[in-house]
Order: C-alpha cells, then structure tokens, then sequence
C-alpha cells in the first residue's frame, strides 16, 4: 500500500470546503490514516516547498500556505500517490476539467485549494513534516475486502 501526504490549503480551509473534499477522497476507497488541522510556520513552508525555493512564485507561495490553518493527511490506498493527484486536476483552477476537486470548487492560480505528493520520496519527506510514525494509524476498514480483490493489491 502506498501513502500520500494531502494538505487542505488556507483557501479550503477559509472556503469551508474541507468535509466536502475529504468526503470524496473516502469515497473513492482511500483510507485515512492521519489527519489534523495545524497553522504552517515558515519554516515549515520552507521545507515544504524546497523543491520550488527559486522559482518567482516562491514567496508568495510561502505567504498564502501560511496565512491560516491548514489540515494535513495521509492517505493510503493502492497507488494512493497518483489517486490522488489525478482527483485533484491540473494546478490551476481554470485549467482543471470538472470532476476534479480543483476543476469544480476553484478558479484561482494560486488558491488552488490542495497539495499532493508528487512521487513516493517526496510523500515520504512530505509526510515526515508533519506526522510523526506513531501519529499514522494502523488498522483495518471493515469494507476493505470489498474496495479491492485479490487481483487489485
Ligand atoms: P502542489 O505542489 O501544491 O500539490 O501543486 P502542484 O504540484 O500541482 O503544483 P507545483 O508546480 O508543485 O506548484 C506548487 C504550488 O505553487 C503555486 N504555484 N504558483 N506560476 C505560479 O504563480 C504558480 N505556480 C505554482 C500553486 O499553489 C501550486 O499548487
Ligand atoms: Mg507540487
């Protein structure tokens, strides 16, 4: 099983929009396995976003992610990773087709509602930003041997 760090961003937050998000993501059959809500510090922001330090939209990034609290989870499921980038669309709002979370609640560029890992290391470095081992629960969903069969693990 693979794991993705997903963070609700300011914007979600601000926008009430946060239930309605995580609602789709159960719905599809990730499971949660670590959620809160925590107010990023810089520093945090920082480490965060390291891979995009020099591009022109590193500051104001940094300003937006930590303007208001945030909540933070890790998702697990079967390529949880691309799931959940695929559920969430393009990076821009008016880019991102309908159906997809940034396609159907967003029109911004830069408020666009949502982080996902981008690839196994970084969720691995993401998600160590912010939960610790003990904070990611184990445990079985009832429904789970009807999510997937034997053909799908
Ligand atoms: P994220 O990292 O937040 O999941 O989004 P992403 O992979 O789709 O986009 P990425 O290229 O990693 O960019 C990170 C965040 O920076 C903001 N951004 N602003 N040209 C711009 O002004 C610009 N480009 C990116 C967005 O908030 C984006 O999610
Ligand atoms: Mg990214």
């Amino acid at each position: 099983m693979q794991r993705t760090l997903v963070v609700l961003k300011p914007d979600a937050v601000q926008r009430q929009l946060v239930g309605r998000i995580i609602q789709r993501f159960e719905t599809k059959g990730l499971k949660l396995v670590g959620l809160r809500m925590v107010q990023v510090t810089p520093a945090q922001a920082g480490e965060m976003y390291l891979p995009h330090k020099d591009k022109d939209f590193y500051q104001p990034l940094v300003k937006f992610i930590t303007a208001s609290p945030v909540v933070v989870m890790v998702l697990e499921g079967v390529g949880a990773i691309g799931v959940a980038r695929d559920m969430m669309g393009p990076t821009f709002g008016p880019d991102a087709p309908p159906g997809t979370i940034r396609g159907d609640f967003g029109m911004s560029r830069r408020y666009n509602l949502i982080h996902g890992s981008d690839s196994p290391e970084a969720a691995a470095r993401e998600i160590s930003l912010f939960f610790e081992e003990k904070d990611l629960l184990e445990y079985d969903l009832v429904i789970e041997q009807w999510e997937y069969s034997e053909i799908d693990q």
